[in-house]
């Protein structure tokens, strides 16, 4: 009997789960049995893993979060860590490994098929900013959760006459924020994409006064920028300049400073508030349970085919395999023709 692996690594995201039961459900199909291989690389660097049985994955697709665990874990930081990942596939006896992840974790996966491992690519992530495929699952759940949370957020800044900042994920992309935001009815959406002046923000929000508008939201990309810094230089707002194993900085934080000047520059009674990893949690969304599930159907059937080195993609209405190295490494920043249909909506 032929064994694949499946790990879920880097941020977790609603529907891994339901990628997980796939997988396990497909290769029951094809006689496959499945192991689970515990948070990410660091379980395939450790040889952390167990044998997948169907309890175990009955009925996992209502939930979020993933039932493997997940790390952001890098075998290419580790000295010998890719070799180390190749003898442990060899001694873990698995024909191939399935990486559900974003483009973190693909990178890895698209290394590691280069070196002549079986491997298949999942592309996750609620950021939404995965080339060569129309969506990651995990963002339609996102989207709901922050659209959620403007609509919450309207009322108390209708009752208090209130400015509300609401910082919304998706590091360099804007995605979630442009797409909540309009859901939202927010009143001016800032994003990583285009760099905001403060005065025309304010002066956005002078004009809504003006006609009588005593609230504001305004719906803002954790990675959105100053063109001019309050203060001084055009930058991004970081919780911490430390890197992660990808090299990654931590975001966050510029809904409090947004809120301030925004303050200070109109009188508004204004708040900050930061929806942060709420907007990863919990269940996902029916559209991004059944695009986690076709994806999972699809790798195992990639590894049936024999057909290694991909990451299986939506493209218009089909799951496709796309090479893995044309898929990573390209971040896919927000559609600007969306965010000109939120423009016209500011104020
Ligand atoms: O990539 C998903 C994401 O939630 C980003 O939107 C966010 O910037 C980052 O992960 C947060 O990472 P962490 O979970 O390590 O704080």
């Amino acid at each position: 009997m032929k064994r694949i692996g499946i790990l879920t690594g880097g941020g977790d995201c609603p529907g891994l789960n339901a990628v997980i039961r796939a997988v396990f459900r497909r290769s029951e199909q094809f006689g496959y049995e499945v192991v689970g291989i515990k948070d990410g690389w660091k379980g395939m660097m450790e040889m952390n893993f167990e044998t997948l049985n169907r309890q175990q994955v009955s009925g996992i697709h209502l939930f979020g979060g993933t039932i493997l665990g997940t790390s952001r874990t890098n075998p290419f930081k580790t000295e010998n860590g890719a070799d180390i990942v190749a003898e442990n596939m060899r001694k873990m006896d698995l024909y191939a490994l399935i990486a559900v992840g974003g483009d973190d974790t693909l990178g890895v996966c698209s290394k590691l098929s280069k070196m002549g491992l079986n491997t298949v690519g999942v592309p996750k992530t609620i950021d939404n900013d995965l080339s060569a495929t129309d969506v990651t699952f995990g963002y339609d759940t996102a989207v709901s959760i922050a659209t959620e949370c403007i609509d919450r957020l309207h009322t108390t800044a209708e009752s208090h006459h209130r400015t509300l900042v609401v910082e919304i994920m998706g590091r360099h992309a804007g995605w979630i924020t442009c797409a909540s935001g309009i859901a939202g009815g927010a009143d001016i959406i800032l994003v990583p994409e285009e760099p905001f002046d403060i005065m025309w923000v304010c002066d956005v929000l002078k004009k809504r006064a003006a006609r009588g508008k005593v609230f504001n939201i305004v719906a803002v990309s954790e990675g959105a920028k100053f063109s001019e810094a309050p203060g001084a230089e055009k930058s991004i707002v970081l919780q911490s300049a430390e890197k992660d194993a990808f090299g990654n900085v931590r975001l966050g934080g510029i809904a409090n400073i947004l809120a301030k000047e925004i303050e200070e520059r109109t009188g508004f009674e204004t708040r900050a508030v930061i929806l942060g990893h709420l907007q990863r949690g919990g269940t996902p969304t029916a559209s991004d349970r059944i695009l986690a599930t076709r994806f999972g159907v699809k790798a195992v059937d990639m590894v049936h085919e024999g057909r290694f080195g991909v990451m299986v993609a939506l493209q218009g209405t089909k799951i496709v395999p796309v090479p893995l190295e044309e898929a990573v490494g390209k971040t896919k920043t927000l559609d600007m023709d969306l965010y000109e249909t939120a423009k016209i909506f500011f104020g």
